[in-house]
């Protein structure tokens, strides 16, 4: 595959036009205004009535998305089945992941979840050679369930765990990582406590036992500065729905470029095959790039939305996102403080991503009583879960804060 997106087999995909909406850019001209706060609010309707600080569980819908979803619809009332185009689309999302990622689109996988990546991943090992999986205690869900069902193909899975103020210790890496260890999973920012883990050191570790490296970064993407290339890791994995502002069931997943053509994913489907369009059933010919871990037909709206959504992030620019986020989590942080609450997440901005969450003696009621004010936040581990994006402004934050000194009582 090229750089601007052709798929061998789809003969017409380079003829499609490619910016319907003039909000898709090619490669080298995304021009980032750095805009945030009250310069993007009128994007997201769902700002005129409420304190929304709940990415990390979903991004605000905005204009833009409605209108891609709206543009699928039309397309496809006008065109019946527009093939080309639905293809051209998944390799501009593919496109768009590489450039969040500092990656090439040959590095990118199209997927349709974190759960596809990692069983794409784990699909490939050889757990004869190395029958070790490590992972943090702070990994999603899926990435735990997926990694304990290799033991039903003869892994053992062994966990690292926090220590003091929530911190899994490198140490605790260095122990369980050894030369029997394929796979070390750990997630850039903890989707329950909102630590951040040293990626690139957990990686440095691993690489001098032999091991392969994953970081879910679903709480990360379009959030944080995400160099996948300079973190030394082997996979990277994440989705749209949260920071990238779009739809469930899209996600990506970066595999280093010297890893391939070796890896050879089993759980597979024939958008990986190398010639899509060949239509052989006689063999496994999986395509030369990171197209091998793509599986089935594309979830073709979740493209349109996600692509959409991908273009709000870029057009800021991570690099502001971050910051303006920085600077709005140390104000969460300090009124937290100033209320003698306990937050959970890190100060130290190194040690933290876009999601703080303080704790709580009753959870669900104080999410509950926020919502009822209009602040939408959510919760997990008896904990409040803020997580601002780059639409949320100061006033949010106090509105958020004002609201919590009202319910000290709810605070631990
Ligand atoms: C860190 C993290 N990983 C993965 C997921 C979701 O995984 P999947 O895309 O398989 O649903 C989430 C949230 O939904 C998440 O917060």
């Amino acid at each position: 595959m090229s750089d601007t997106g052709s798929v061998k087999g789809w003969p017409c995909a380079e003829s499609v036009p490619i910016d319907p909406q003039g909000y898709d850019h090619p490669v080298s001209t995304v021009r980032e205004t750095g805009r945030v706060g009250a310069a993007v609010r009128d994007e997201f309707p769902i700002l005129a009535s409420k304190a929304y600080l709940n990415a990390c569980s979903q991004g605000a819908l905005s204009h833009r998305v409605r209108a891609a979803y709206e543009e699928y619809l039309a397309g496809w009332d006008a065109h019946g089945a527009e093939w080309e185009h639905w293809v051209e689309r998944a390799e501009a999302a593919r496109t768009a992941f590489s450039r969040l990622l500092h990656a090439s689109p040959a590095e990118v996988a199209v997927t349709t979840s974190v759960s596809q990546g990692m069983s794409g991943v784990v699909s490939a090992l050889d757990l004869g050679a190395r029958p070790r999986i490590v992972i943090s205690d702070y990994e999603f869900p899926t990435v735990g369930q997926i990694a304990h069902a290799q033991a039903l193909r003869g892994a053992e899975i062994v966990h690292v765990r926090p220590g003091e103020g929530g911190i899994i210790p490198i140490d605790a890496f260095e122990e369980a990582i050894d030369e029997r260890t394929a796979l070390v999973c750990c997630t850039t920012i903890s989707y329950r406590t909102g630590h951040r883990q040293d990626v690139a050191a957990i990686a440095a570790i691993a690489h001098e036992r032999g091991a392969l490296v994953l970081a879910d970064s679903y709480q990360a993407v379009g959030a944080i500065t995400l160099d996948a290339p300079a973190l030394g890791v082997d996979f990277v994995t994440g989705g749209t729905v949260k920071y990238l502002l779009a739809s469930a069931g899209l996600g990506f997943l970066y595999v280093r470029e010297g890893l391939l053509p070796d890896l050879l994913p089993t759980q597979t489907g024939w958008f990986a095959d190398e010639d899509i369009f060949r239509m052989d059933i006689s063999d496994y010919s999986p395509a030369a790039d990171a197209r091998r871990f793509d599986a089935g037909t594309p979830p073709v709206p979740n493209i349109y939305a996600g692509v959409a959504g991908m273009s709000l992030v870029e057009e800021t620019g991570v690099a502001a996102i971050e910051a303006h986020v920085r600077e709005l989590n140390s104000r969460l942080i300090d009124g937290v403080v100033e209320l003698s609450g306990t937050v959970v997440t890190p100060n130290e901005p190194a040690r933290r991503g876009p999601l703080v969450c303080i704790a709580s003696l009753d959870v669900e009621s104080l999410v509950r009583e926020l919502a009822g004010e209009g602040i939408v936040v959510s919760s997990r581990d008896g904990n409040l879960r803020v997580a601002a994006h780059l639409y949320n402004v100061e006033e949010d934050v106090d509105r958020l804060l004002a609201a919590l000194a009202a319910r000290r009582h709810l605070l631990a």
